[in-house]
């Protein structure tokens, strides 16, 4: 049975994030649970405690939580560079569910941006109509989402009419606080970038048939002088309410650098922003309310998503906004860290409550793209490394701060080494039929491993390393709910793995193989080596889930435990270390016994023959 302090303390969580008030009618139902006085102190000791030796619930709460992918440009087919950016939202929002009571608490965002003149262009150049493109197109990152078992909740296409109705009324509330004006619109336009571009961000290049072009200095990609009226946002006037944002919330954009370099562009010059464009040249988007003749900007359009898939106009959508989380690439922060906020303050509402930023995948140290015929193909890496293989690959090795070069052999040394090695080594030493021939949960000795490091005895067999071994793993799910907090996934995959590895030095100092069962010496040490080893391989399968959902499933129901039981919550590790019962203990081990995870490198020999033949 669980502790009494444990059932309670959910209840109270549900209003912890309310702050002191809200904290003091917890204490007040507490004590009409308990029929006693109780002080702030003894509310404080519970949290702590029943935090337990993990501490992973203490920015745990049960208010909701919206997380977001960008959504998808459909001219071309998706890369890794998509995927990537939705695994990192999958395993953030995958992460939360882990923390929160109830999943209905939280939501996943995904979709399809498919107005604009890029995708306008596209279609025309693929001989398609831009709807036979987009329904194509869009197919293809459903599917690929799908497959890489991506746990979004929403998908939505901004072709479709809620969301026509949601920008087109977020246009009108705009109009109606007088924040937009017609005028002269004259410079730069990038449309595979869909932003113009003032004159300082544009070079001169030899274009193909070798006469200088105008590109962006940025991106490289071509633009085109246009002048034309347009409805232009006062977006100059939001430049103070945006500073004060991110000075009051200094994690508002994470990871720091980024937040430093929004900081830097809105000390330049934040000039109004035209939201419109002549419908005569661009038809493929949503007209401008009361006048046919414009078509709203396709960046503004985009953006009102994040609200259309959560109701917006209808009230609804208030119990979702602004509890956002945005998971973007760092080409797109502009448009998510200063228009988008702006246009928000502007409507009335509060900016996102996080941004996370990561940065690209490159190729050989170039940038992907179709024309130097580099792009990695997700569904590829998919089939050849297994959906976890390849899941685990790009959050261990992506770095939000830094561009990653991709390539295959770093893959293959990647999940032999940590996946099929080193994890998958460990769980099949720990409950092979020879070293656990009665297939259950081994009992922990506390004679063997006391709780107080450093005490002499007959039968006391723990060290000083065993020690260290415990406390890094009592310690790991707070270091990697904080790894997570701060967009920083990969540093909490780095802190598994080392475990993982520590794990196997344990396993390989005590040796248990060569411990007997029948030995009465050996029999009660060899159950504790095990069942501390099978205690940390239940963490890791815990912590594992948001990143490798089918191997951590795999694993956790090897060791018998049940859907129940792999929340954070109920994540005791070692409590029989800690003086507490252990429910495993005894337990039978699940019956599926196959390999966690293979090794590449043969099935990669053979589909090198294969290619070859
Ligand atoms: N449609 C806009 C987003 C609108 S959101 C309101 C867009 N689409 S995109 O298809 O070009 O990019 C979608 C996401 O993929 C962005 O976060 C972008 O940074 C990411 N990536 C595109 N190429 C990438 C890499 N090579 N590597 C990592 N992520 C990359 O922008």
């Amino acid at each position: 049975m669980r502790p009494s302090h444990v059932l309670l303390e959910r209840p109270l969580r549900c209003l912890g994030r309310a702050g002191i008030m809200l904290r003091v009618s917890a204490l007040r139902l507490l004590e009409r649970i308990l029929g006693s006085r109780v002080s702030l102190l003894d509310y404080t000791c519970l949290r702590l405690y029943s935090s337990g030796p993990l501490g992973a619930r203490e920015d745990a709460h049960d208010a909701r939580a919206y997380f977001t992918t960008p959504i998808f440009y459909v001219n071309a087919a998706p890369h890794i560079g998509h995927l990537y950016s939705a695994l990192l939202a999958d395993a953030l929002c995958r992460h939360r569910r882990l923390q929160v009571a109830s999943a209905a608490a939280t939501r996943f965002s995904t979709g399809t941006d498919e107005h604009g003149l890029k995708i306008q262009q596209a279609a025309t150049a693929a001989g398609l109509t831009p709807t036979e493109l987009c329904d194509r197109v869009s197919a293809q990152f459903q599917q690929l989402f799908r497959d890489a078992d991506i746990s979004s909740t929403d998908f939505i296409r901004t072709t479709e009419a809620r969301h026509r109705v949601a920008v087109q009324h977020f246009w009108g509330v705009l109009r109606a606080r007088g924040l937009l004006y017609k005028g002269l619109y004259e410079g730069w336009y990038c449309a595979s970038d869909e932003c113009f571009l003032p004159e300082t961000k544009v070079t001169w290049q030899p274009g193909p048939s070798g006469d200088s072009c105008p590109v962006s200095l940025e991106s490289g990609h071509p633009v085109s002088w246009t002048k034309e009226e347009n409805y232009i946002f006062r977006l100059s006037q939001f430049r103070e309410p945006l500073q004060r944002w991110l000075q009051d919330d200094p994690r508002a954009i994470t990871p720091e650098p980024f937040h430093q370099a929004v900081v830097q562009w809105l000390e330049e010059e934040l000039p109004d922003l035209s939201v419109s464009r002549r419908s005569s040249h661009l038809h493929w988007g949503i007209p401008v309310p009361g006048d046919d003749s414009q078509t709203i900007y396709v960046w503004l359009d985009a953006l009102v998503n994040y609200l259309t898939v959560i109701g917006y106009p209808n009230a609804e959508f208030k119990s979702w906004w602004p509890t956002t989380s945005h998971i973007i690439g760092k080409d797109i922060l502009k448009f998510h860290a200063i228009y988008w906020p702006a246009l928000l303050l502007g409507a009335g509402m509060s900016p996102p409550h996080r941004i996370y930023v990561h940065s690209h995948w490159t190729v050989c140290g170039q940038k992907m793209s179709k024309s130097l015929g580099n792009v990695v193909d997700p569904r590829t890496c998919l089939d050849r490394y297994t959906v976890d293989g390849f899941r685990y690959f790009l959050l261990r090795q992506g770095v939000p701060n830094w561009d990653c070069d991709y390539y295959d052999e770093k893959v293959v040394k990647l999940l032999d080494s940590e996946l099929a090695d080193a994890l998958g080594g460990l769980l099949n030493r720990c409950t092979a039929n020879r070293i656990n021939p009665s297939g259950t949960y081994p009992v922990f000795c506390t004679t063997c491993f006391p709780r107080q490091p450093g005490l002499v005895g007959p039968s006391v067999r723990a060290q000083a390393d065993d020690y260290a071994l415990v406390s890094a793993v009592a310690a790991l799910p707070k270091q990697v709910a904080d790894h997570y907090a701060n967009f920083q996934i990969y540093k909490a995959l780095e802190a598994v793995s080392s475990c993982v590895r520590q794990t196997n030095g344990f396993v390989q100092r005590h040796a248990p193989w060569k411990l007997k069962w029948e030995s009465p010496v050996d029999a009660p040490w060899l159950g504790t080596v095990l069942h501390v080893a099978l205690e940390c391989l239940r963490v890791f399968g815990t912590l594992l889930q948001p990143v490798t959902p089918s191997l951590a499933d795999k694993l956790l129901s090897r060791l018998g435990v049940s859907a129940t039981e792999r929340g954070l919550g109920e994540l005791y590790f070692l409590p029989r270390f800690y003086g507490h019962p252990c429910p495993f203990e005894g337990r039978r081990l699940g019956p599926e016994t196959g390999l966690l995870f293979p090794r590449l490198d043969q099935s990669r020999a053979w589909l090198v023959k294969a290619h070859r033949t």
